[in-house]
């Protein structure tokens, strides 16, 4: 009989894990894997997982043989006056999951940021570039990079991802979609240059991965880069043609964390070791608004 494969999601209502429990259950659903996969998506409030004994107890009962841990400190200009917590969230708790799977069949997909890097290069980074952030959130997350590292795990994965958008929670594009709404122009900082990546495309790419998974690091972003200017333009464009989205500069904001001027990720090792093509963030964000509601002319 085939053991039934039991993964565990951690952080199943933000973002981006929201998009991987779409993802997962669409799988479970197709009958060629139903009975095969047991999905477990605790709440915040069923398990805490910064209680640390309460997170062991559940791991060591449930041995899942594959963790997606979703949960982190994301908010990057709060984590500026909360360092401990966004630590907590950032390092402390990717160090408890490491240490807990280390030797086990489990397998861990962790995921971290573009903020790792001061955005000083002109071309996009490599999972081998050194890391250098630039503000809190960026150092907790590497933070617990490196406390994984550190371990030496061979079933583990940091997927390091940018600028996510999706259905899940708020987003930029959402948000700038609702301002253009409201205010009939939006102002959008033009000296910020990443690679937008839509949640749901993040999902797919992961739970693929997922199926047969290998340890390191990786840089999974849609291809394509644009500064949130562009982003937001493009946005706008299809949405509410004609609004006009005015570009200032990042010290305009006086937003409390620095963020990289450049932050583009090199997908490139990602895709030809899945033999896919990691779609351009222009594309996955026409079907965005398309599947979402924004291009009937009220933003979702
Ligand atoms: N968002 C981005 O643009 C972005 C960019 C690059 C990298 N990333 C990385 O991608 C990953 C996912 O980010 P995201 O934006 O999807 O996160 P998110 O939307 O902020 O979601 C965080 C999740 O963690 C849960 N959570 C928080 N505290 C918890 C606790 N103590 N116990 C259990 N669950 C708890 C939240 O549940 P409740 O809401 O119920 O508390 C929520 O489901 C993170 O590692 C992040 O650093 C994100």
């Amino acid at each position: 009989m085939r053991r039934k494969k039991t993964v565990l999601l951690l952080g199943g209502s933000g973002l981006l894990g929201s998009s991987l429990r779409r993802e997962l259950e669409r799988k479970i659903a197709r009958p060629d894997w139903r009975e095969e996969i047991s999905l477990l998506t605790p709440s915040h409030q069923e398990l805490n997982v910064l209680d640390f004994c309460a997170l062991e107890h559940y791991v060591s009962e449930l041995e899942p043989d594959l963790i997606f841990n979703c949960v982190a400190h994301t908010q990057v200009d709060r984590a500026e006056s909360e360092p401990e917590q966004a630590m907590l969230y950032n390092r402390d708790l990717p160090k408890k999951l490491g240490e807990l799977i280390k030797g086990s069949r489990t397998f861990l997909v962790h995921y971290s940021t573009d903020f790792v890097f001061n955005g000083e290069k002109k071309t996009p980074y490599t999972p081998e570039d050194k890391p250098d952030p630039l503000c809190v959130y960026g150092a907790s997350k590497l933070a617990g990079e490196k406390a994984l590292m550190a371990l030496d795990l061979e079933n583990c994965a940091i997927l390091r991802t940018a600028w996510l958008y999706g259905p899940g929670g708020r987003n930029f594009v959402r948000t700038i979609l609702g301002v253009c709404g409201r205010n009939g122009e939006a102002r959008v900082v033009d000296d910020q240059k990443g690679s937008p990546t839509y949640s749901h495309d993040l999902a797919f790419w992961s739970v693929k991965f997922a199926e047969n998974p290998r340890s390191g690091i990786f840089h999974v972003v849609n291809s394509g880069d644009v500064t949130w200017h562009g982003l937001a333009s493009e946005a706008a464009r299809l949405v509410y043609p004609g609004c006009p989205v005015r570009p200032i500069k990042s010290a305009e904001l006086n937003a409390p964390a620095t963020r990289p001027a450049y932050s583009v990720l090199d997908n490139s090792g990602f895709a030809s070791m899945l033999g896919l093509e990691l779609r351009h963030w222009r594309d996955a964000l026409h079907e965005y608004l398309g599947q979402y509601g924004f291009l009937g002319g009220a933003a979702q």
